[in-house]
């Protein structure tokens, strides 16, 4: 037998249901669906195929890995009730992410989504940091001045053409904010998005934050007197700040070099010689002021103070900044990335993943935003944010700890946790967006499953990082 369950809007009219039960209406038609389906994933998956001989490995790299990714591309983190619904759209700094799990599977609507994405810049580099997918159309509701976003573009789109060779997608006119008459080529999108960041250094030459880094929560320049009130929407006083990023200097390095190697396969050798200056001023700037001693300083807030260092009481150290620095190898020659990384195995590993900061923050601060109305152990407030965990996997494979990063890896690979099912509570296929971490009432519980950039990075550094195979 074979039991057929639709809907169809058309309840007078059946027309619609009729002709479709006729497609399935007998053993035969719903076995060569059934293959015909299995087909096109099997061809859609089959494009990255692994061997490893470790069953759970093969499992996730070769289905569910790859499968979320899609899931994930098409969703990013709108449409979904874990999140906030269909009014949050798609995020300019998470889209761009998720192309790199998802590029390898079908090229042409990875490009389309680069334009997309794109079209949603403004001249000067900065972006609207969400877009609706159905217009198209910035979201005016929460507006720009994400200082990571502009970068974010450099990556996706450089993902798309290491796995292309496709380099005529950089001479395709992109207008900013969607208005044709400022059309530019992607590859001047490119451009503005890297001199955003050096248009906007603070006092030690790192990056201004802005509203926030690629951590939503960390609001330097928001002040906001009401601990609940969204990031999304708090007003910003950014008169006089000297709140400057760790980890979009880190990002500046990597995603700089990106840009310089471009430039020169492109024959644009001035362009790669002026921006090679600016990257190798942000090396030096993040060695003087962004190192503490033992790992990577996280932030300067709006007065210059240090966060993320051994002189905080709470928030000594973060994740972000030893990935970042680390995957950029600043330092690397001097031990920093060594010391960085051996601080994240003290601080901040767990049985269950890598926790975001350490001590998490007891209290709500005021100058540090959102991040710190978190109950400690969970969400942006020293959980086990599993987005950022493969910063640190790929940094150890930067410094040749390859054993290292794949120990971090199965800490938070779903197929690995299947033992632990009772506890971890979501799907033990898809990854999370957060595991609760030690400070936390349940340790190793875990939340938002399916719609989370952990999906690609996860996949990236396992695939092109740990076993090292890169486009
Ligand atoms: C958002 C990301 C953000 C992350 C960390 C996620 O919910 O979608 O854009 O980088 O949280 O704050």
């Amino acid at each position: 037998h074979s039991f057929l369950v639709g809907y169809t809007w058309e309840n007078i009219n059946k027309k619609k249901a009729k002709e479709t039960i006729a497609k399935f209406d007998t053993v035969a038609k719903v076995d060569a669906a059934l293959a015909d389906l299995r087909k096109y994933w099997d061809t859609l998956l089959g494009n990255y195929t692994l061997d490893s001989g470790d069953e759970k490995l093969d499992r996730m790299v070769n289905i569910w890995n790859q499968y979320q990714c899609m899931v994930t591309f098409c969703f990013s983190r709108s449409a979904s009730f874990f999140e906030s619904g269909i009014g949050r759209g798609m995020g300019f700094r998470d889209s761009n992410q998720d192309l790199v799990g998802f590029v390898h599977q079908i090229p042409e609507r990875a490009r389309e989504r680069i334009i997309d994405i794109a079209s949603t810049q403004f001249p000067d580099g900065g972006c609207y940091h969400q877009y609706q997918p159905l217009t198209k159309r910035g979201n005016n509701d929460i507006g720009g001045g994400f200082n990571d976003d502009p970068l974010w573009l450099i990556l996706g789109t450089i993902s798309y053409i290491k796995e292309t060779g496709d380099f005529g997608i950089l001479q395709e006119q992109v207008p900013f904010d969607n208005d044709w008459s400022v059309a530019r080529s992607l590859f001047d999108h490119l451009s503005v998005s890297f001199d955003h960041v050096i248009k906007n250094l603070g006092p030690h030459g790192l990056p201004l934050i802005g509203r926030a880094d690629w951590n939503d929560c960390l609001n330097l320049n928001c002040f906001s007197n009401d601990p609940n009130e969204s990031f999304q929407t708090a007003e910003n006083k950014s008169e006089g700040t000297k709140a400057e990023s760790v980890m979009i200097a880190g990002m500046f390095v990597i995603y700089g070099q990106d840009y310089i190697e471009l430039c020169k396969r492109l024959g644009k050798t001035e362009e790669a010689a002026r921006a090679q200056k600016h990257v190798d001023a942000m090396t030096v700037a993040v060695k003087k002021y962004g190192w503490d001693g033992e790992w990577f300083v996280r932030a300067y807030d709006y007065y210059g103070n240090k966060i993320g260092s051994r002189e905080n009481e709470e928030g000594k150290i973060f994740i972000e900044s030893q990935g970042w620095c680390t995957m950029a190898a600043i330092g690397k020659e001097e031990g920093m990335c060594h010391k960085s990384l051996d601080a994240v195995k003290e601080r901040l590993d767990t049985k269950y993943g890598i926790v975001l900061n350490n001590p998490a923050f007891t209290k709500y601060y005021i100058e540090y935003g959102e991040i710190s109305s978190y109950p400690p152990g969970y969400k942006e407030n020293a959980g086990i944010f599993c987005h950022n965990n493969p910063w640190i996997m790929i940094g150890e494979t930067v410094i040749g700890r390859g054993e290292q990063a794949w120990e971090y890896y199965k800490k938070i690979c779903p197929a690995y946790l299947e033992d632990i099912s009772d506890l971890h509570k979501t799907e033990p296929y898809v990854y999370s967006q957060m595991v609760a971490g030690k400070d936390a009432f349940k340790p190793g519980e875990a939340k938002n499953s399916w719609l989370t950039g952990t999906a690609a990075w996860n996949y990236y550094a396992i695939t092109q990082f740990i076993l090292g195979i890169k486009p």
